[in-house]
């Protein structure tokens, strides 16, 4: 059984511009964010069998909803995110509240090392990825080798538009990954070649990655991913996977999709 932290998108506005993605033009509609998130844990509960951990939102905190970037939950082990912008610096306490009410051993890092979740790190049977560079900072990930006892590989994020992992890197349950390269700079390219051999990668087309095709969620065989991206579908399938396809426009609008909407808890 998956357990995956949600918090629902009461608050959810465009109040600041911290990613390429965010205008303050293009302002959020409320009740069809409402129904898309709606659609998403129907869905999550319904299809993929997760149990989902609902926490409450904060009036003032708009990018609350994205719980990936809550902090990172192994066992019963928890971190909590340190924000790189200030805006989201006041999400950290409620997330760190949440985590210890819910009897994780937390771990702080101090307030300067910058470290965003799991948006930025991600594992496969393998090995952890660590993102880097745009959000999280490179020094965070020797501190959180040596707090859950794994290497971690840093991967140095280069184009703002997937300014953190989970955004351009989706590790699939049988162990392929679904991912966008350009994001990467050379050497991160390698490393991750290195690591996973060309047969499990699944490379996601660019007019596909800029729809957030690597944001998905993957859970057993079921991928639950946004809609308009036929080709990232056909190779999933493919493999074996079903997708699911989901209108996640309005949270777009904010630099995400369906995968920074959730937060696995093993
Ligand atoms: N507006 C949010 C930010 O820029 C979006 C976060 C999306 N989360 C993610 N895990 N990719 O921080």
């Amino acid at each position: 059984m998956s357990r995956l932290l949600v918090c629902a998108p009461d608050y959810f506005r465009i109040d600041y511009e911290i990613n390429p993605w965010m205008r303050l033009s293009n302002a959020v509609v409320p009740e069809r964010a409402r129904a898309q998130w709606h659609g998403l844990m129907r869905l999550l509960e319904a299809k993929i069998g997760a149990l989902l951990e609902r926490m409450e939102p904060v009036p003032g905190l708009p990018d609350m909803v994205f719980t990936a970037n809550a902090g990172v939950a192994v066992g019963r082990r928890a971190v909590p995110s340190r924000f790189r912008h200030p805006e989201r610096q006041r999400e950290e306490s409620y997330f760190e509240a949440w985590f210890r009410d819910h009897g994780y051993e937390v771990t702080t890092l101090d307030k300067d090392l910058y470290f965003e979740g799991a948006g930025d790190l991600l594992g496969l049977p393998d090995a952890w990825f660590g993102g880097y560079r745009q959000r999280s900072d490179i020094r965070a990930y020797g501190r959180l080798s040596e707090i859950f006892g794994r290497e971690i590989i840093p991967v140095e994020l280069v184009n703002s538009h997937f300014y953190h992992l989970d955004t351009c890197f989706c590790p699939l349950s049988g162990g392929e990954l679904l991912y966008y390269p350009p994001a990467f700079d050379r050497y991160a390219q390698a490393a991750i070649a290195e690591r996973i051999g060309e047969a499990r990668r699944l490379v996601v087309p660019e007019s596909e990655a800029l729809r957030f095709a690597c944001n998905a969620v993957c859970v057993a065989k079921q991928v639950v991913l946004p809609e308009g991206c036929p080709e990232t579908i056909k190779r999933l399938e493919a493999r074996g996977y079903t997708t699911h396809p989901l209108p996640l426009d309005e949270f777009m609008k904010a630099g995400g999709s369906a995968k920074c909407l959730t937060l696995a808890l093993e």
